[in-house]
């Protein structure tokens, strides 16, 4: 029944490449009785040098989109969405028709040999319209609860794989020292023991041993390998200030804060995949000055990770991340291969790449050794992925996507990601009855709540998902009155409490770094330019606050955020309660659940909340330590 269906999806698809049926020849490789190191052995021995670089090579959708039929020439070993890059038709059926007609693609080549399909599932499904989208990584590791983690990443695979992608480039196994980061929210949190806990994450992605190859589990990514998380801010630097820049660091303290998460990752989760990091390390034993890209850092990729620690995956590179090891184009390719890194994100210069891989082992530059290390890694886990036998996209869970069940975990989610920071009178939580005056920059904007990595890479104001506003939420939970009035110019009753959710607008990577750049080219943006990010309640969100708090019976400010936000002491001393919400994702309502005792407030501080952006960067262990609120901190409700 499967089969007909699929054969039909192909032969109607507009771009149609005759699709071999897997297995057909029944050679050794082909044969799934056979243990998979065999096969892998045999499938290698019949391919040409130009079937292994090929499948080193990862470009983007777009360069085979309208014409698929480069995946067969250059015998392409792997496509990604970037962020925002979606099919015309953003649905889970598009999804799946789009990859599948890319798979048969693959499959037309001599060995047809099946493709894989990754993507940034860093929330959930964020790309894709429908999906999904649960709290951002900082969240979950404020719910302290690694089964929360667990089910929220089965669940993401779930919609992932049945929906094309055998893989998703996650999770960030970074622990942010510097909220200055635009990337903190991808972050678990500042303590590599807390990341640690939350790589469970990895066990929901994939499954337990085996389970690569089910509908409902996706090849998961350790990133970024490694110190992410712990590179220097630079005023200076032109563009991002501390994204992509440089660990200063020793040896002992890398492992420290960036190296120690990979070993569980590696042994425990065994992970199938690792992303190097845009980011240098610079080692103070050596003397500062001489940063090694992660790259093109060899003694890291080659000699610890996949020597001392045993990793048996692949290594995928960045996005165009050899593009910024020092040299030319050929140095650079060769720098990264040598450094160990298996497969090439190459979404502009595919053809380049294979053509000059080509000739550095021509001419021996790169080891043949290399490139077959590379190659049966890759092919291990598309066989561990059952590929060779499924490749076409397994629909049984197509229709779970944006399922019911899967909104209340990811309502779940949200409610144990809050953190109550402050609770005077213990004013929250709110009665069932209570009127409520609800204002506030990110109290019904489903977008802003969502963050970056939602339908477009930096995530937008207007990026409007499937859920519920915290707004909608308090509708919901409140039998009695509810007015909203976003910059609380509407008159305010005498009888109401107020909730006022202030916060960020969304961001991705160096876009999000305090002072970084102001524009992000990103086709979601229509053009509209993004403030600079200063980690500081906007003036309206401010003002909202003094006025509402002012005139309300007890009022509490919910702070959406990617990261800890510099609170003046107005604001602080106006609220009664003060809620950390984190990017909650597409169900408001979970934050509305706690406000109202339906959940009771159990979040704890992932990262410390500092007193003013001069203390950046702050973190548990510090010297003369003194955040407005301690990493861990968090007050409970009944
Ligand atoms: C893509 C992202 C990618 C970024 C890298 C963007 O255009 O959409 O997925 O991470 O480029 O710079
Ligand atoms: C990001 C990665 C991401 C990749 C693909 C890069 O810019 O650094 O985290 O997986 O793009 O979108």
């Amino acid at each position: 029944m499967l089969h007909a269906r699929r054969l039909l999806t192909i032969t109607i698809a507009a771009f149609a490449v005759a699709a071999p049926a897997a297995g057909a020849a029944g050679l050794p490789y082909e044969d799934p009785s056979l243990p998979i190191p065999q096969r892998v052995a045999d499938l290698m021995s019949r391919m040409t040098l130009a079937d292994k670089i090929g499948q080193m090579t990862q470009t983007e959708r777009y360069q085979v989109y309208d014409d698929a039929s480069p995946i067969t020439t250059y015998r392409l070993g792997a496509i990604l969405s970037g962020g925002g890059s979606t099919p015309t038709d953003n649905t889970p059926a598009a999804w799946a028709d789009m990859i599948d007609r890319f798979q048969a693609a693959a499959l037309a080549t001599p060995l047809h040999i099946p493709l894989l399909y990754g993507i940034d599932s860093v929330h959930g499904d964020g790309n894709m319209y429908g999906a999904t989208v649960f709290p951002h990584n900082i969240g979950l590791g404020a719910s302290r609860d690694p089964g929360l983690v667990r089910a929220v990443e089965h669940v993401t695979a779930e919609e992932t794989r049945a929906s094309g992608p055998q893989w998703t480039f996650a999770p960030c196994i970074c622990s942010a020292q510097d909220d200055r980061w635009g990337r903190t929210y991808e972050s678990f949190g500042e303590d590599p023991a807390l990341v640690e806990r939350m790589e469970t994450a990895i066990d929901g992605f994939q499954g337990g041993p085996g389970q690569l190859k089910d509908p409902d589990r996706v090849l998961a990514t350790a990133k970024h390998f490694a110190g992410d998380g712990d590179t220097k801010y630079d005023p200076n630097a032109n563009g991002y200030k501390i994204d992509q820049g440089v660990s200063v660091t020793n040896h002992q303290d890398f492992y420290d804060k960036a190296l120690r998460q990979y070993v569980p990752a590696v042994q425990d989760h065994h992970v199938g995949a690792v992303m190097p990091s845009y980011s240098s390390v610079d080692w103070t034993e050596d003397g500062v000055g001489n940063p090694i890209k992660m790259h093109a850092n060899q003694e890291l990729i080659s000699g610890w990770l996949k020597g001392d620690t045993g990793f048996d995956g692949f290594v995928i590179s960045d996005w165009e991340g050899i593009h910024q090891i020092p040299g030319d184009w050929a140095t650079q390719v060769k720098t990264g291969v040598n450094a160990g890194i298996d497969m090439m994100m190459e979404p502009n210069s595919y053809q380049s790449f294979i053509s000059t891989l080509t000739t550095l082992v021509n001419s021996g530059d790169v080891p043949m050794g290399r490139i077959d290390d590379a190659v049966s890694r890759i092919l291990t886990k598309k066989f561990e992925l059952g590929l060779f036998e499924h490749p076409y996209t397994d629909r049984t869970n197509i229709d779970k996507i944006g399922s019911a069940a899967h909104h209340a975990l990811a309502r779940r989610a949200a409610a144990e990601s809050q953190v109550l920071l402050k609770n005077q009178r213990a004013a929250l939580p709110f009665r069932g009855n209570a009127n409520v005056y609800v204002a506030g920059s990110n109290a019904d904007n489903i977008g802003n709540q969502a963050g970056g990595w939602t339908l477009t890479w930096q995530g937008g104001s207007t990026n409007v998902i499937p859920g519920t506003t915290i707004l909608d939420g308090i509708r919901e939970n409140t039998s009695g009155h509810v007015t909203y009035s976003q910059d609380a110019s509407a008159p305010i009753s005498r009888s109401a409490v107020g909730v006022v959710v202030v916060g960020e607008t969304p961001y991705s990577e160096g876009f999000g770094d305090v002072g970084g750049p102001q524009w992000a080219y990103d086709p979601g943006d229509n053009g509209v330019p993004r403030p600079v990010k200063d980690m500081q309640l906007s003036a309206a969100d401010k003002a909202a606050v003094d006025k509402v708090c002012a005139q309300t019976v007890k009022c509490a400010m919910v702070i959406v955020s990617g990261r800890p936000l510099i609170l003046d002491p107005a604001q602080r001393n106006a609220a009664d309660a003060i809620v950390a919400s984190w990017l909650p994702g597409s169900e408001g309502a979970g934050v509305a659940d706690d406000l109202f005792g339906l959940r009771p407030f159990t979040g704890k501080l992932p990262v410390s909340w500092p007193r003013s952006l001069a203390q950046e960067p702050i973190n548990k262990g510090d010297a003369n330590y003194d955040p407005l609120y301690p990493f861990g901190f968090g007050l409970t409700t009944k």
